[in-house]
């Protein structure tokens, strides 16, 4: 068929939704699975064994289910590990950022989870159903992957895609399915252009459509901006906060920090093993002692005096355009650095609590890997 038709990644949905919808809360549990038609049958080796962890607060508060249970999970390929030993759990609603360097076996940990390849070790509960090949088609029917490369048929229209994709999964009412995932992702209008006539960005949006046509309990979403102009990639963020603000399940992996940092409620950092796991502004602070950034026109005569001398700062060094001082309580130290700086009749620029962005955290991690490996 098309130049770019690849095997969808997932099965039909569940019969009788009729919302490309939040899925904040409990599961439905009335899902029929089938049969997947295209992706090959994992041969998974390991089942149950994990309690799905039921005292993880959900986004809203309640306490509840998690869409993902990840316990020890391990995948190698021969000698080579892919990842090794990875646990940790997706919230309903939560939108989960898993980040790496290459290599870091992110998009294995995605196929693993979406059953198209068996793990090594370890176990993990998906939507409530133990990752197995039994459970493989059950499971197949509640996710969504939408995969790096869009794989649509280029020579089909928009719509023609989204109906042979529809079928393909034996979906009920392809009709209303393919006017929700349309609307949801702005593409109601360009349904009858050919993919092939499509924009990067626009055949990405196409390729979410799809993986919105079950309604999927959990969505994964690997690298979904990669090779992405600004532009639209500022369009498939906007779809992902609008899928996030509708309650979906997303887990997503992603090289760009400031997607992760945006978009995701928590990020995971993987490089083969997971290194840390939490809210960005968690990694932020177990990282990196909190501390303020000084600003001023000239450099002091004699900082040591000046900073050595407060209560609050617990040392300092020269930046390029002033001072960091490491504090307990920036909030505190501020005011009391702010009037010995001007008593020493400093030119003070700006005072600021010193703000680490996830990038920040990643490279150190990334920089300890490469450290740790080299020794
Ligand atoms: N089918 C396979 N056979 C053998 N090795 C594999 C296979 N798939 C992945 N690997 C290896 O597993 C490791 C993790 O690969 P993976 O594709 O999961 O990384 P990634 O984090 O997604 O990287 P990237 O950011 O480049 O997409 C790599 O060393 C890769 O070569
Ligand atoms: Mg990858």
């Amino acid at each position: 068929m098309g130049d770019d038709a690849a095997m969808p990644q997932r099965a039909p949905s569940r019969p009788g939704h009729d919302e490309v919808s939040a899925r904040r809360g409990a599961p439905a549990r009335s899902r029929q699975p089938r049969k997947m038609p295209v992706t090959p049958e994992p041969a998974t080796q390991v089942a149950s064994g994990a309690e799905p962890i039921s005292d993880t607060p959900g986004l809203d508060g309640s306490k509840g289910e998690s869409a993902l249970v990840v316990e020890h999970l391990t995948k190698r390929f021969g000698d080579r590990v892919a990842f090794d030993d990875v646990s940790f759990e997706v919230s309903y609603g939560e939108v989960f950022g898993f980040l790496g360097p290459n290599g870091a076996g992110k998009t294995t940990t995605v196929r693993t989870l979406g059953t198209l390849i068996a793990p090594s070790s370890g176990s993990a509960i998906i939507d409530g159903t133990p990752l197995s090949a039994k459970n493989g088609p059950e499971i197949r029917a509640r996710i969504s992957i939408m995969p790096e490369s869009p794989g649509l048929y280029l020579r089909l229209t928009v719509m023609e895609n989204l109906q042979c994709f529809a079928g393909l999964y034996e979906l009920d009412d392809v009709r209303g399915r393919i006017e929700r995932a349309l609307r949801a992702v702005n593409l109601a209008d360009r349904a009858s252009d050919q993919c092939g006539a499509l924009s990067k960005g626009l055949r990405q949006r196409v390729a979410l459509a799809r993986a919105l046509l079950n309604d999927p309990a959990v969505l994964f979403l690997d690298e979904p901006t990669s090779g992405l102009d600004p532009v639209a990639t500022r369009e498939v963020h906007e779809l992902i906060a609008s899928l996030r603000e509708r309650g979906v399940t997303i887990f997503l992996t992603t090289h760009r920090l400031e997607e992760a940092e945006r978009l995701c409620h928590r990020v995971a950092i993987l490089s083969t093993t997971l290194r840390l796991i939490g809210r960005p502004d968690e990694l932020r602070q177990q990282l990196f002692r909190r501390s303020v950034d000084v600003r001023v026109r000239a450099p002091l005569d004699d900082p040591q005096s000046i900073f050595g001398a407060l209560p609050g700062v617990e040392g300092w060094e020269p930046t390029l355009s002033g001072y960091t001082l490491a504090v307990s309580d920036p909030d505190a130290a501020a005011p009391a650095v702010a009037r010995a700086l001007v008593n020493a009749g400093a030119d003070i620029l700006s005072i600021a609590e010193s703000r680490h962005s996830l990038e920040d955290v990643y490279l150190k991690l990334v920089d300890e890997d490469v450290e740790a490996k080299s020794r």
